[in-house]
C-alpha cells in the first residue's frame, strides 16, 4: 500500500514551515462564499449534464466563473443589488449574464436551467417559492441550496429592505444569533444593514432546511433526493430520484455529506466565529466606558485645579476637594481595570 505523501505546497517544507499560516492569514476570518464548496461542485459536473446555471444571489461574483470554468456556457447571475465592482467582474466574461430582478420572480424571465444554485434571500417564503418553481418547471435540474445549517436552518433572515410582503415576514430585529444561548443579541451574528434576523427560531415556515423539507414533502410522488454537506453554513445538493444518475451522484457525495468531522469542525467554526464577535462587542463597550470615565476624570481634575487656585471659600474648597479626590481616584482605578480587561479579552486570555 502506498501512503498518501503530503502535498509541500499545501502544508509547507522544513525550510519554509510557514505555508499553511500564510494560506490562513489570507482567508476572510468567517469564511461564506460557495466558491469554497469547488469540490462538490466538481462531483455535480461530472454526473450531471450543466449547460445552463442560475445562480441565486452573486454578491461579488466570487463564485460565478467557476461554474463557466467547471464547463457551463451560460450562467444568469440573479443579483438585484448589485454593485459596480460585480458589473466590471461579470463584464469581464461573456458567459456571465447580470439578471436584476429578485428571485425567484427573474426564473420566469429565463430559460430553464440545468443547476440552479439558492443562495439569495434566506428565508422560508423566498426559498418555498423558489423550489416550487424549480420543481413543477424544471424537474431534470439539479439543485444545490446554501445555509441549510445554523443560523437560517430554523430561522428566517430577511435582507434589507425586504422585497417580501409583510404576511411573509416574521418580526424580525437587527439583533443576531450567537450559539452561546438561544436569544438574538446585539453581540451577535449581525447584519450591520444588509439583513435582518427572525426573533424566534423553529416552528412551522421559518428557516432555509423548514422550507426544504416542507417542498420535498410537497413533491412525496415524484420524490427528490437531498444530500447535505455540513460545512460552511450548510450546503444541500438536490436531484430527482428517478434521474438516472442521482444513485450515483448522491454515492459519491456521501463522504462529504456523511462526514462526522466536518460536522464537528463546523459545530466549531461557528462556536469560535460567534465568540469572537462577542469579544468584539465588549471590546468596543469597555473602549466606551474608558473614554467616558477619562473624560469625567479630566473635569474633576479642573475643578481640583480652579478649587486649589483658591476661588471658593476655604471650608468648601476642603469637602468638595476632598470629595473629587476619592472620586478621581475611584474612577481611575476603575478606567484602569477596564483598560486591563479590555486588553485581557482582546487577547483572549
Ligand atoms: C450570501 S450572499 C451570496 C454569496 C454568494 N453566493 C457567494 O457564495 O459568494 C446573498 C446575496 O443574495 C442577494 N439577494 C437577496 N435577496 C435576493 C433575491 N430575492 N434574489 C436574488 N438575490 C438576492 C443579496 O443581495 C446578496 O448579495
Amino acid at each position: 500500500m502506498r501512503a498518501h505523501s503530503p502535498d509541500p505546497q499545501h502544508i509547507g517544507t522544513r525550510d519554509d514551515p510557514h505555508v499553511q499560516a500564510r494560506r490562513a492569514r489570507h482567508r476572510p476570518l468567517l469564511l461564506h462564499s460557495m466558491a469554497l464548496f469547488r469540490e462538490i461542485f466538481e462531483i455535480v459536473f461530472a454526473h450531471r449534464d450543466v449547460e445552463t446555471v442560475v445562480e441565486v444571489g452573486v454578491e461579488s461574483g466570487a463564485v460565478s466563473g467557476m461554474y463557466a470554468e467547471l464547463g457551463a456556457s451560460t450562467v444568469y447571475c440573479v443579483e438585484p443589488s448589485p454593485t459596480d465592482g460585480l458589473r466590471a467582474t461579470l463584464a469581464g466574461n461573456e458567459a456571465l449574464q447580470l439578471v436584476t430582478t429578485p428571485s425567484p420572480r427573474a426564473f420566469a424571465e429565463l430559460p430553464v436551467a440545468d443547476l440552479y444554485v439558492l443562495d439569495g434571500d434566506h428565508n422560508y417564503a423566498t426559498v418555498r417559492r423558489e423550489l416550487e418553481w424549480i420543481l413543477a418547471h424544471a424537474p431534470e435540474a439539479t439543485v444545490v441550496c446554501h445555509d441549510l445549517l445554523w443560523p437560517c436552518s430554523r430561522r428566517d433572515l430577511y435582507y434589507q429592505p425586504s422585497t417580501l410582503p409583510p404576511e411573509d415576514r416574521k418580526p424580525a430585529s437587527t439583533d443576531g444569533p450567537t450559539v452561546w444561548h438561544d436569544e438574538l443579541t446585539p453581540a451577535g451574528f449581525v447584519g450591520m444593514g444588509a439583513f435582518t434576523s427572525s426573533t424566534r427560531a423553529g416552528g412551522d415556515r421559518n428557516g432555509v432546511l423548514t422550507a426544504v423539507e416542507d417542498v420535498l414533502r410537497e413533491f412525496g410522488d415524484d420524490p427528490w433526493h437531498l444530500e447535505l454537506v455540513p460545512a460552511i453554513f450548510g450546503m444541500g445538493v438536490l436531484v430527482r430520484c428517478a434521474s438516472s444518475d442521482c444513485s450515483s451522484l448522491m454515492r459519491d457525495l456521501r463522504p462529504y455529506s456523511g462526514s462526522r468531522l466536518l460536522a464537528a469542525m463546523e459545530d466549531n467554526r461557528i462556536a469560535l466565529y460567534t465568540r469572537v464577535l462577542q469579544l468584539q462587542h465588549e471590546a468596543v463597550a469597555h473602549a466606551r466606558d474608558a473614554d467616558r470615565m477619562a473624560d469625567t476624570i479630566s473635569a474633576q481634575c479642573r475643578e481640583i485645579e480652579r478649587l486649589q487656585a483658591g476661588r471658593a471659600h476655604p471650608r468648601i474648597r476642603h469637602e468638595r476637594g476632598g470629595r473629587l479626590r476619592e472620586e478621581t481616584v475611584h474612577l481611575a482605578g476603575a478606567l484602569q481595570r477596564a483598560v486591563r480587561g479590555m486588553w485581557r479579552r482582546s487577547s483572549g486570555r
